[in-house]
């Protein structure tokens, strides 16, 4: 809903920060709307662009002053590093790295190494992770043990044609609710058994998350449900494997969970 952003923004507010797809809703805001908001109120605009990579989306082509990364996600693709990304203007980024040296979040020099080594596989990766992902979407949109599948580049996503427009694929992430909210979440995951069950996601193995309970926990049961993360709301990081093993193993784990 962009029509009331206009009142939202107060004598001091300096920034606009936003990631897109969403963590975990997988929704999409339109950077080139944000872009001219945020120049027309002279606003810096932050994109977390952890969800699509720099393969699927630039977000400064449509005005963002700032881009980061969580790396330990796709940018690693393996979960074996931590590290981050911040990207933007030479001016911008001075004050970032003046912070940074003084405060100590600066990645090791092996970080770095092993980071500046996947990047060389980066496109050959998302392509495998947006394939996959699609394919097992498409698979089980319309499943009568699941309410709603969520995933950028199905035509039944709410701002489909936003996700064309700004994005090469769809990414590799999946949201899927299982009817039988917390409870059917809990035994569909405890019956998975190729998918890895951690917080963590964009690895080259599948993952599964519930983000209710654990990334999301700090939210108020409230705020959930605001930003529509439902109690039977799982989170699919869909990795490099066959798609058809990461298929087999969800669709096992929907019918032993019923
Ligand atoms: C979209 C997004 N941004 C940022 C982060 C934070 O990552 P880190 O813990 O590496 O700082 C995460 C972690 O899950 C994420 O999913």
């Amino acid at each position: 809903d962009c029509q009331n952003w206009d009142k939202l923004v107060q004598a001091n507010t300096r920034m606009l920060f936003l990631d897109t797809p969403s963590n975990p809703g997988v929704e999409i805001i339109d950077l080139e709307w944000a872009g001219k908001f945020a120049a027309a109120h002279n606003l810096i605009l932050v994109v977390d662009n952890c969800f699509a990579t720099p393969y699927l989306q630039q977000p400064a082509k449509w005005g963002a002053h700032i881009v980061t990364h969580s790396a330990t996600k796709y940018i690693d693709g393996q979960g074996r590093v931590l590290g981050g990304l911040i990207l933007g203007k030479k001016e911008l980024i001075k004050e970032v790295q003046f912070f940074t040296r003084h405060t100590g979040p600066s990645i090791s020099p092996f970080n770095a190494w092993v980071l500046s080594k996947s990047m060389e596989t980066l496109a050959v990766r998302m392509d495998r992770h947006c394939g996959n992902a699609l394919k097992i979407a498409t698979y089980f949109e319309g499943n009568p043990e699941i309410e709603a599948v969520r995933y950028p580049f199905l035509k039944s996503h709410p701002q489909h044609d936003l996700a064309l427009k700004q994005m090469k694929a769809g990414g590799g992430i999946i949201t899927l609710t299982l009817k039988g909210g917390l409870a059917r979440a809990q035994r569909f995951i405890d019956q998975l058994q190729m998918i890895s069950i951690t917080p963590n996601l964009g690895d080259s193995r599948s993952i599964i998350t519930h983000p209710a309970s654990t990334t999301h926990s700090k939210l108020s049961p409230e705020e959930r449900a605001q930003v529509g993360i439902s109690d039977g709301l799982v989170r699919l990081s869909v990795g490099l494997e066959h798609y058809e093993d990461i298929l087999k193993d969800v669709e096992r784990a929907i019918e032993k969970s019923k």
